[in-house]
């Protein structure tokens, strides 16, 4: 069912810091700070040959990456997305197969205008999954 690993998503408590260290020191292509008030974060795409790293910075008041960034302050691996070709297919095989599925259970428009969601962490060894229809 899933494809190729879209992105991981890594959360920063310093975008800029964070930019500078992937653009300039890692070497790799960056794009602009993009702030995502739907989503209540502001996000920069590292873009690697194979994949992209998302960095996550809060964005306002209810940022569903405060919490995480409280517990862990350095920064860390927030999600990991996988693509998948038909969304609604895969929502019902995972809630077939009893897995839980963040919010209403409905795909929402992510960060990248595309269909997306998000797997309880407790069915993914641990591990926030974020699916996303491409
Ligand atoms: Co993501």
């Amino acid at each position: 069912m899933i494809g190729k690993l879209n992105h991981v998503a890594i959360a920063v408590p310093d975008l800029d810091a964070a930019t500078t260290l992937y653009r300039d020191t890692l070497g790799a292509k960056v794009s602009e700070a993009v702030d995502q008030p739907d989503h209540g974060v502001t996000t920069v795409f590292v873009e690697l040959p194979n994949t992209k790293i998302e960095l996550l910075y809060p964005l306002g008041e209810n940022s569903p990456i405060a919490g995480f960034l409280a517990k862990n302050q350095a920064g860390g691996i927030h999600h990991v997305c996988y693509e998948v070709e038909d969304i609604r297919a895969a929502a019902e095989k995972l809630k077939a197969d009893g897995m839980r599925i963040l919010g209403d259970g409905e795909p929402k428009i992510g960060a990248h205008g595309k269909p997306v969601l998000f797997l309880h962490p407790k069915d993914f060894c641990g591990t926030l999954v974020e699916l996303e229809e491409v």
